[in-house]
């Protein structure tokens, strides 16, 4: 029985934070966009994705294969903005399977938004936003970029993935 971790991500702050949990636990790490990346070799699966607009980037990878998915599925992982809330959690019920989600624990994490790494238009669409966020806080970190990663926010992640290995080894071992 073995595990890996498959995240999606655009910017590099979910990839930065499957790195940790995969130092921390040993779990493999695959970008679901890479050719190789083929999550019926693992028994159990951590997803990792980012939030971007509103909705989670892995949900259409996450649609196309639910069925590989939804078994195996341990955890998720979400990098966003905002905070933990049902703000967050609105927009991870709208963007997965209610299947999926029921079955797994979803952890959020704080992730990071640098001006100088995206496009112009993107710069641009972040700054509009940001005259229409009702919330001033939310509205400063899309006007201003904002960095919130925070290596010790895995530990939950990687004491569930260590449960997860103990009873592998206990059914293993019995
Ligand atoms: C174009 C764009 C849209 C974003 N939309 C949201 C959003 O709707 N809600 C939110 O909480 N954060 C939003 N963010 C912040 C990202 O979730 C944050 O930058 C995250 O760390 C990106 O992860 P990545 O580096 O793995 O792509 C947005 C960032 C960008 C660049």
């Amino acid at each position: 029985m073995k595990g890996a971790i498959f995240f999606s991500g655009k910017y590099g702050s979910t990839e930065q934070y499957s790195k940790w949990i995969s130092e921390a636990t040993g779990l493999p790490v695959f970008d679901i966009k890479d050719a190789g990346a083929d999550p019926s070799q693992y028994d159990f699966l951590i997803l990792g994705s980012s939030i971007l607009y509103f909705k989670l980037t892995n949900r259409k990878w996450v649609k196309k294969n639910l069925a590989i998915l939804t078994d195996r599925s341990k955890a998720l992982f979400s990098v966003s903005g905002a905070g933990a809330g049902d703000k967050l959690n609105g927009w991870v019920a709208n963007s997965l399977p209610t299947e999926l989600l029921s079955r797994i624990e979803h952890f959020a994490l704080s992730g990071k938004l640098d001006h100088s790494k995206v496009s112009w238009w993107v710069r641009l669409i972040l700054q509009i936003g940001a005259l229409f966020n009702p919330d001033p806080e939310a509205s400063k970190d899309e006007r201003y970029g904002f960095d919130y990663m925070d290596k010790s926010s895995i530990e939950p992640i990687v004491r569930l993935i260590e449960q997860l290995h103990t009873v592998i080894k206990s059914k293993n071992d019995g």
